[in-house]
């Protein structure tokens, strides 16, 4: 099957050869080429160019695409789309002037979604998740990292691996798995967390690794759910079984959840609200991708991640939805672009470099999604009729998006 896209108004994040990330002053530089045509074949881009370049081929199917753009679909790097029921009532208790931390010292929090998860049944958490992941991949997401981290028991976890394991093998996009059992402490564990610890690495992860459930490993590392030391131990327990680690850090505090990440060469380190220049340093010269989540920022009203600094500095950053019920109850990445860049300040260049190339990097798959590269994924946006691609930051509010792609097929 060959789909052949012409008349491209401008194709977005052309990258000739393989490249896993963007760093620094190279993330303004988002490569394109206008009035472009894309040829797929089966489900991988087979090739682009100018119009005036365009090959005599036969396609089954042409796409027109006059007056649109086209660009990788996103890749969202950090979710936690799995989940029961909603926390729609801390919102309210939030705008009476509760703070999300005095919601969850109170039990509310994480562990009210973990007792919503424990007390719902697989297929239903399945159907629950599942509309929030077609939601999203209309919205544009063509790669998501999904966490469990509601569970908070060995079944519970077990549960929700299972729940992102049938929801990879039942959608086109390609999702990749995180087992986050540290996310926070149960409360019959409140005074014996050495205990809940031992029941990770010697209950939790021995299974996970056997039943091939997981990709990466995550921590919230923050003062009063994980400490550094405990963040380290888990990362190590990780590793053994298989799992790179992928962490929440600095996300109200900076306790040197950065420096354990580098150290343990964490693929990703995400949050990073709080930052000093310390933090910033270590981040150099790493492989570890930082990963910010402007709505996460915006829903809690925290501070937003210091991006400018940090890509003077020369880092890379990417950007994701944490997609929640608690902190960010929304998977939306244009969303997530628009907020980068009226917040943040990045230039649309850099929020769509974050949000394509690099969040793929942040989930290990650079080599196949994030780009147009031949031979990559023809998980694709065009969108509707628009002056140019600052409208997708610029027009925050509105839907832009007019078709999408996932591996080379339009999404009805
Ligand atoms: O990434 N920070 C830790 N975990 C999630 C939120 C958890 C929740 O409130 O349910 C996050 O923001
Ligand atoms: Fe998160």
């Amino acid at each position: 099957m060959t789909t052949l896209i012409t008349n491209i108004k401008e194709l977005l994040q052309v990258r000739e050869t393989l490249v896993s990330k963007v760093s620094g002053a190279e993330m303004a530089i988002l490569p394109t080429i206008k009035n472009a045509f894309l040829i797929i074949k089966d489900n991988l881009i087979a090739d682009f160019g100018t119009m005036e370049n365009l090959p005599e081929i036969k396609a089954d199917k042409t796409i027109d695409a006059t007056g649109k753009i086209v660009l990788p679909s996103w890749c969202d790097s950090h979710t936690h789309i799995v989940y029961a029921g909603n926390r729609e009532q801390e919102f309210v208790d939030r705008i009476n002037g509760f703070t999300y931390e005095e919601i969850a010292n109170r039990g509310g929090g994480i562990l009210n979604s973990a007792k919503k998860l424990n007390e719902t049944s697989e297929d239903e958490i399945y159907e629950q998740s599942k509309k929030r992941l077609e939601e999203v991949m209309h919205l544009g997401t063509g790669a998501v990292e999904i966490k469990s981290g509601y569970g908070l028991t060995v079944e519970g976890e077990l549960k929700m691996l299972r729940v992102i394991k049938k929801l990879a093998e039942d959608y086109p996009i390609s999702i990749k798995a995180t087992f986050l059992g540290a996310h926070a402490f149960p409360i019959h564990y409140k005074e014996n967390k050495a205990g809940y610890i031992d029941e990770i690495l010697t209950k939790m992860l021995p299974e996970i690794a056997k039943n091939k459930l997981a990709d990466y490993i995550d921590v919230f590392c923050e003062s009063g759910y994980f400490s550094v030391e405990e963040t380290k131990k888990i990362m190590q327990a990780g590793i053994d079984f298989g799992l790179k680690p992928k962490i929440h850090v600095n996300q109200f505090n900076s306790i040197g959840g950065i420096q354990a990440g580098v150290q343990f060469k964490a693929l990703s380190v995400d949050h990073l609200e709080i930052m000093n220049s310390e933090d910033i340093e270590a981040l150099k010269n790493t492989e570890t991708m930082p990963v910010a989540l402007p709505s996460c920022s915006y829903f809690l009203s925290i501070p937003y991640t210091p991006a400018r600094e940090m890509i003077t500095a020369g880092l890379p950053i990417a950007l994701a939805t944490d997609f929640n019920p608690g902190s960010t109850p929304s998977g939306n990445m244009n969303f997530v672009v628009a907020t980068a860049c009226i917040k943040m300040k990045m230039s649309p260049e850099e929020a769509i470099n974050a949000a394509t190339i690099n969040g793929a990097y942040a989930m290990g798959i650079s080599e196949t999604h994030g780009s147009i590269t031949k031979g990559k994924k023809a998980n694709l946006i065009i969108t509707k009729p628009i002056s140019s691609y600052y409208q997708i930051p610029y027009a925050f509010g509105s839907n832009l998006i007019e078709s999408i792609l996932v591996e080379g097929k339009i999404l009805a």
